[in-house]
């Protein structure tokens, strides 16, 4: 079977083909980045509008790269939420439009599962059940995986998403935006021992997450740190932002850590999943594979590429769910909001 996914569902628009005997076979992403960079996140309209302006030629693109015509398709997947509802449209209706144009069903993907399944991908893949940490701009879950489409959430975030308190403290430390790999990149220069910034939510059971707070406690520390008397703005301001990036992304770390840590031990399950936009932090790939050893887990993460939105992750999500769904309805849909629980199981 071979599926075209479509994501659109923020700020890149990810256009891939996935063959079920061959694996992927076309993968293009055009990232909106630059033109979101001068209003220090995304503009909402915007983000539609490129989309429209991106999604056909990538498709086109794409079925070159696979060397296939659009006849040679046998279903489009497409992201139909959470996102921008502006953004999700432009997915869902073109592929809906191309869907109905070539009488081939479509299916509509949930973003966050197409993130928890990117690490299925890869030939050394997780098997069901595992404990997913879902880390992205707009989502810290820990999910209970059962199968495709069996989803418990375990944990939730309160406020900030784990991508979203990196994103906005750099923004707070005058970094830029997407934030996340600009402020990692800084703390591998930082001492992340300098500041002891708080682990929200770790003092007390359970396995939701709070952000928010920690953002606050790095904008008090930096405001507190320039007004010092013996501060020189030329000598000490690249190491002070050094050392907040290494101590704030610590402080994230070390709560994901021991969060996923809890979550493995109430569910007794051997493996660990990670995925979304955070995953590609370094210094939590180090921190949750020593876990590996000391819990007697195996964990896994996508390959770099596909921890941030791609088109791949659709095209398989949607692939694995219409292999095994029979009736399709064609409508278009978009949901800015859609809990991972409400999704329909297909067993595997
Ligand atoms: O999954 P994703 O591409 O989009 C959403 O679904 O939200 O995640 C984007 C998030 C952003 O908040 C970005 O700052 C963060 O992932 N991110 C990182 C890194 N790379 C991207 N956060 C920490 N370290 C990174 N290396
Ligand atoms: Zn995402």
């Amino acid at each position: 079977m071979i599926v075209l996914g479509i994501e659109t569902s923020c700020d890149e628009t990810g256009i891939a083909i996935y063959d079920t005997d061959n694996g992927l076979i076309a993968d293009q992403l055009y990232s909106q980045i630059e033109l979101h960079a001068q209003y220090g996140g995304v503009f909402p309209e915007i983000a539609s509008r490129d989309h429209i302006k991106k999604t056909v030629p990538l498709i086109k693109q794409a079925c070159i790269d696979a060397n296939i015509s659009l006849n040679d398709l046998d279903g489009i997947a497409y992201t139909a939420g959470p996102g921008l509802i502006g953004a999700l449209l432009v997915g869902s209706s073109v592929g809906c439009s191309l869907a109905w144009a070539l009488d081939l069903p479509s299916i509509e993907v949930h973003h966050m599962e197409g993130h928890l399944l990117a690490p299925l991908l890869d030939e050394d893949k997780p098997e069901f059940p595992f404990v997913c940490l879902l880390v992205s701009g707009g989502h810290s879950l820990l999910v209970d995986v059962k199968g495709l489409g069996d989803y418990t959430i375990l944990g939730d975030t309160l406020d900030d998403a784990a991508g979203e308190a990196f994103d906005k403290t750099a923004k707070l430390l005058g970094l830029g935006y997407p934030g996340g790999k600009i402020l990692s990149d800084l703390a591998t220069k930082g001492d992340k021992n300098r500041f002891k910034f708080p682990r929200p939510m770790m003092n007390r059971p359970g396995l939701d997450f709070s952000f928010s707070g920690l953002k606050t406690a790095v904008r008090v520390t930096y405001l507190k740190e320039i007004e010092k008397d013996n501060y020189d703005e030329s000598r000490d301001k690249e190491k002070l932002i050094n050392d907040i990036a290494a101590s704030f992304q610590e402080a994230i770390v070390d709560t994901l850590v021991k969060k996923c840590q809890r979550a493995i031990k109430q569910t007794s399950y051997k493996t660990l999943v990670i995925a979304g936009g955070v995953s590609a932090n370094t210094e939590l790939r180090i921190q949750l594979k020593e876990l590996e050893t000391k819990l007697r887990i195996k964990s896994y993460f996508p390959a770099l590429k596909y921890c941030t939105d791609n088109g791949a992750m659709i095209a398989f999500a949607g692939a694995l769910r219409l292999l095994k769904e029979k009736s399709q309805s064609n409508k278009i849909k978009a949901y800015p909001r859609w809990s991972l629980e409400d999704l329909e199981e297909t067993l595997v």
